[in-house]
């Protein structure tokens, strides 16, 4: 099987779950392409089996060029078998799923592309990366309410063998 994986990334942890993603697909045995989807010209369907459209959330929403490539890539996305990764901070709590599913329910509306299948997947906290506004951001909205100190500092929330056991799911079902 071959296996194209787009992914768009702000702060890193997205493009490192991607690259996770590619070394295990390829451990599977399937030919694997990782491309960024803010370089939509490295972009091409052919002989391509299975699409992993991998994006994270801020401000609760996917990048619009993200947003923009699904919704372009249509027609050729549902030729083929198609897995979302959704990456936010919700994920990462219990009580945040719902909101986790909303993103990606609202990213489908807003482009008209359902997948085959769907991951919730824990992102990261990156506080090295943020300026002023995005640790206010984090710290008063995202985390509002949740049990993590973001004094803490850098934290990865990604449950890596839930990535991966859901990749394999993915590429076994018909
Ligand atoms: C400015 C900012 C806004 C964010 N907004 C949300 C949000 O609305 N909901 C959420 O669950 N996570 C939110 N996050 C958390 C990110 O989804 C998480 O850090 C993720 O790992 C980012 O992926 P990336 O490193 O690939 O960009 C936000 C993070 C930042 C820095």
């Amino acid at each position: 099987m071959k296996a194209l994986i787009i992914y768009a990334t702000v702060e890193g942890q997205t493009g490192k779950i991607a690259r996770f993603a590619a070394d295990h697909i390829r451990e599977l045995g399937h030919e694997v392409l990782l491309a960024d989807a803010d370089d939509p010209s490295e972009i091409a369907f052919d002989g391509v089996d299975a699409v992993i459209l991998a994006g994270p959330v801020h401000q609760r929403r996917h990048p619009k060029t993200f947003e923009a490539l699904i919704e372009a890539s249509k027609t050729d996305l549902e030729q083929r078998k198609t897995l979302v990764m959704s990456v936010s901070l919700s994920a990462a709590f219990p009580e945040g799923l719902g909101e986790a599913r909303d993103y990606l329910i609202e990213m489908e509306m807003r482009t008209g592309f359902k997948p085959d299948s769907e991951m919730l997947v824990a992102g990261a906290v990156r506080i090295s990366q943020y300026d002023y506004f995005a640790t206010q951001v984090v710290r008063h909205v995202v985390l509002r309410g949740r049990d993590h100190d973001l004094s803490a500092g850098e934290h990865e929330f990604t449950d890596w063998q839930a990535v991966s056991a859901a990749l394999s799911t993915f590429l076994e079902e018909q």
